[in-house]
């Protein structure tokens, strides 16, 4: 039978949050609390929500107490504006900096179970980056549920949104935003397990989809995460902000590349080379660990490029050690059971009683659809599109610049999906507008040509090529040749998959049909990320140009980067906001373009 390229049906909402992570139910949950009788719909690529990438998360979420006699607001802006190797926009930096006890206290009265000190109050470590009297000492300023505070988060999120009536619509992919005129009406979302598409309508929508980092060999990132907003976001014609600007986190467990969090490095343990030497005292002597994770992943780097690795037979993969064999029995048991069942399950490693192998993993994506404080979604440096709003890894807000401290991300995207939440609900007495004429076209244009591929060539095999060329030439160091090579395997790679054939030519419970689509929407995102790091030529938090190691003057503001025809791109820029900075008060030369050293 020949597959039905029709909208099957339509459904309308108030709220339409594509993503059902941390970011998109924090959203969801303000919406319903605040609107009584909102109908708020949620469509999730997982077969639940408790399975998003936000459950993955470990170490904790940063925040200060405005009452905490030693910590202030401040110190953590200054923190995040240093981290940021001064790219993140400081009017972001300081409403969810100033937002952010709020939220702790949101959860909190919500039934999370934070982790609580001897004293019975909120307990808190310190992670990279994170310090005192402008980076006197470091900050306990991160609140945790053991070493799975996503998991805490998602837990109490789902429990709000469900006992308020959300709709969730499980296992389905959106593969084209509405627009009447200028103004976004909702989706199209295809189900692969009913082979149909379905156009929901909302008065808002809000993009919540988490991060691309499957473009890369080695990762963190859960499978999921395919870059799938970025294409959305190009084949509609906006710009995509600081593609180039990706974090590998530094201690993956080898092999996997899973999380093994900072907490370890936090509650006190040593990266040691193949002599056994802690050798981050020579990168950064006075943070050493707790340094920020570009800097403590390219001293790994360079520790394995001059030959002090260690090469285990069994995998191949060089790496070096996390040492916590000094650690307390109880620190083992109460602060890092996850991570050390983890090395234990991936690499039969003890945690207690031998060396840990780890090397540099990609993590998070501080690049992303560029909004404003509102998550309201920019289609130039100034003016934003009616009716979108994008929250969490897929936005760019930017709080993170180009390098997130570690537990500042779940800071972002709980405070981002209220703010956004509060801006959408200014619209929800509106009418609905209706959908375009011609809703669903471009995905059955896609769909259809995925369809009639003929090639014999496996997208496994594709997809196994472009991670193997990001990882080599677009990872923790990148320069010129690498980069034009990586751009024209990229574009070689296009090629073959355009012409991919499928197994199965039926739109139900296909599996190979997805993951077509999701090569096509992990090249945008390879494309984008290399364009970007070639254009960018300097050096700049987690983007390390060989070729250029020093930061420059010239690139002290945000890429844009539009790719309306695979390849073809057109770079634009848009200034760094510098609220602090100009504001004046006693901070204000703090939050200049200030020396970067730990
Ligand atoms: O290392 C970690 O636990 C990760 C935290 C983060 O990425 O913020």
């Amino acid at each position: 039978m020949g597959n039905e390229w029709k909208i099957s049906e339509v459904i309308s909402c108030d709220v339409l949050i594509l993503g059902a992570g941390g970011a998109g139910l924090r959203c969801a949950a303000e919406i319903l609390e605040k609107r009584l009788g909102c109908k708020v719909i949620a469509v999730t690529k997982v077969s639940h929500p408790q399975k998003s990438h936000t459950s993955t998360a470990q170490g904790g979420l940063a925040a200060v107490d405005p009452k905490d006699p030693v910590d202030k607001p401040i110190y953590h802006m200054f923190d995040t504006w240093k981290g940021s190797d001064c790219m993140a926009d400081q009017n972001v930096v300081k409403r969810i900096v100033e937002a952010g006890w709020e939220e702790i206290l949101w959860l909190e009265n919500r039934g999370m179970h934070f982790s609580r000190d001897l004293d019975g109050r909120l307990a808190r470590r310190t992670f990279g980056g994170h310090t005192l009297n402008f980076g006197e000492t470091s900050a306990y300023r991160a609140v945790f549920e053991a070493d799975r505070t996503g998991k805490g988060i998602m837990d109490t999120l789902w429990g709000e949104v469900i006992k308020r009536g959300i709709t969730f619509i499980h296992q389905s992919m959106a593969t084209e935003l509405l627009f009447n005129g200028d103004r976004c009406v909702g989706a199209v979302v295809f189900s692969p397990k009913s082979g149909k598409f379905t156009a929901i309508r909302a008065k808002a929508t809000v993009l919540a989809m988490g991060g691309c980092g499957q473009v890369f060999k080695i990762t963190t990132n859960c499978r999921q995460n395919t870059g799938d907003h970025l294409a959305l976001a190009v084949e509609t014609g906006l710009p995509v902000m600081d593609p180039e600007a990706v974090q590998f986190h530094p201690t993956g467990i080898v092999g996997p590349g899973i999380l093994a969090s900072e907490t370890l490095r936090s509650v006190g343990g040593i990266l040691r080379n193949k002599d056994l030497e802690a050798f981050m005292e020579r990168y950064a002597p006075k943070m050493k660990e707790l340094a920020p994770r570009d800097l403590v992943a390219r001293a790994i780097e360079t520790e394995i490029r001059e030959g002090r690795g260690i090469l285990n037979p069994s995998h191949g993969i060089e790496h070096v050690w996390i040492d916590l064999r000094h650690l307390p029995e109880h620190v083992h048991k109460s602060q890092i059971p996850e991570v050390a069942s983890f090395f234990k399950k991936f690499v039969n490693v003890d945690t207690r009683t031998e060396l840990c192998p780890i090397r540099p993993s990609n993590h998070y994506h501080m690049g992303g659809i560029p909004t404003n404080e509102h998550g309201q979604v920019l289609k130039g440096p100034n003016n934003h599109v009616p009716g979108l709003f994008a929250i969490g890894e897929c936005a760019c807000a930017s709080f993170h610049g180009f390098n997130r401290l570690g537990t500042n991300s779940l800071l972002e995207l709980i405070t981002m999906g209220r703010f956004a939440a509060q801006k959408a609900m200014e619209d929800l007495d509106q009418d609905l507008p209706p959908l375009p004429p011609d809703a669903g076209s471009r995905t059955f244009e896609k769909f259809s040509s995925y369809i009639a591929g003929y090639s014999m060539v496996t997208i496994g095999s594709l997809r196994e090529r472009m991670k193997a060329v990001m990882t080599e030439k677009v990872g923790v160091f990148r320069n010129e040749q690498g980069l034009k090579e990586a751009i024209s395997l990229l574009q070689e790679l296009k090629e073959e998959v355009q012409k991919c054939g499928l197994r199965s030519k039926d739109l139900v419970m296909n599996q190979e049909l997805v993951e077509r689509w999701e090569l096509d929407n992990l090249l945008i995102s390879a494309m984008l990320i290399a364009q970007g790091a070639l254009h960018r030529r300097e050096s700049r938090g987690g983007h390390f140009r060989e070729d250029f190691p020093e930061r420059r003057s010239e690139f002290d503001r945000h890429t844009l980067v539009y790719m309306e025809q695979f390849g073809k791109v057109r770079i634009d820029w848009k200034p760094v906001d510098m609220t602090i900075y100009e504001e004046g008060g006693p901070y204000a030369e703090r939050f200049g373009m200030i020396e970067r050293k730990y």
